[in-house]
């Protein structure tokens, strides 16, 4: 009667990591329980979810081919595209948000496009507006730029407008640090840079006012949800948001939170299930609405009891 915070599977988000293939099913070797999976596994897992009372999944594309411009992300018959016809089509009431980034498209792995030794941020956002029109025409319900190149929230919400999409959200990762807890995540999506780090366009970990400078320029050029990330070592930014603005926030329970409490329940040392738990309801107590988190399934199944 007296608990403060609770959870629900309508507050998950949950990552599928999509590959090319018929009948694929790879699991990423630092994420147990997470896999690399063909369209055909895609669906069958977010029909899964969705039976779970989980509202929506988010895209996040391996494709065959990487170029220097990424050219893969932004093609009308790239595998996102794919995926997103496949899964509305066959589970109507699943609600599918792209992650609009280039990293996992381009050869050396960088969120943007390479001028000289680094990103060039006004030629990038050119690019992931375009890939973000691609999701759109496919049929993507919410768009979410995860690069954090800067005033490409302004111009994916113009484009998408002029194109007669206005009825499709972006949800922007508004704070999102340079973190060592995307390791995982970069086996999983095959997007580790070639060289140099992601620190000239990620956020420093000890800044926390500037978190709310880039939530309100987001904010500004139109987002409609901002997220932070990762959430568990930045629970006071999420918290700070949530204060400050009156839009809804989500948190990124990265890859690295989620294999710190796999592995150290496989070990025994932890009680994985309760960890889990107490980890997901301090990201909502910190003030997130929306979690996206690989334990959207395990996670949702404990709550229907
Ligand atoms: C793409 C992107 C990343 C994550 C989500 N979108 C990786 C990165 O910036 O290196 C990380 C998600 C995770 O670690 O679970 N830019």
């Amino acid at each position: 009667m007296l608990r403060e915070t609770s959870l629900a599977p309508a507050n998950f988000i949950y990552p599928l990591f999509i590959i090319e293939g018929d009948g694929l099913k790879k699991e990423v070797s630092s994420m147990p329980g997470c896999y690399q999976q063909s369209i055909d596994k895609c669906v069958e897992d977010a029909r899964e979810a969705s039976s779970l009372g989980v509202p929506a999944v988010i895209l996040f594309g391996i494709p065959e081919h990487k170029d220097e411009m990424g050219t893969s992300a932004y093609e009308e018959g790239g595998i996102i595209q794919r995926a997103v016809k496949e899964l509305k089509s066959a589970v109507p009431d699943l609600y599918v948000i792209t992650d609009v980034c280039l990293c996992e498209y381009t050869s050396h792995g960088h969120c943007g496009v390479i001028r000289g030794t680094d990103v060039d941020n006004d030629e990038t956002v050119g690019l992931l507006v375009r890939e973000a029109l691609s999701h759109a025409r496919a049929g993507a319900d919410m768009v979410a730029p995860s690069d954090m190149m800067d005033g490409r929230v302004g111009a994916i919400r113009e484009a998408l407008d002029r194109e007669g999409f206005t009825n499709v959200p972006i949800m922007s990762y508004a704070a999102k640090y340079a973190s060592a807890f995307y390791g995982p995540f970069r086996d999983a999506a095959q997007s580790a840079p070639q060289f140099g780090d992601r620190r000239s366009y990620q956020m420093d970990p000890p800044n926390r006012r500037e978190a709310l400078r880039e939530v309100a320029l987001d904010i500004e050029e139109g987002a409609d949800i901002v997220m932070v990330k990762p959430a568990l070592a930045y629970l006071d930014v999420i918290s700070d948001v949530r204060s400050r603005f009156d839009v809804p926030v989500a948190a990124y329970n990265v890859s690295g939170e989620y294999s710190l409490i796999k592995a150290a329940g496989r070990l025994g040392w932890v009680d994985e299930e309760r960890m889990m738990m107490e980890c997901l309801t301090s990201i909502k107590r910190a003030g997130a609405d929306l979690i996206l988190t690989y334990f959207a399934k395990d996670a949702a199944r404990l709550l229907n009891g």
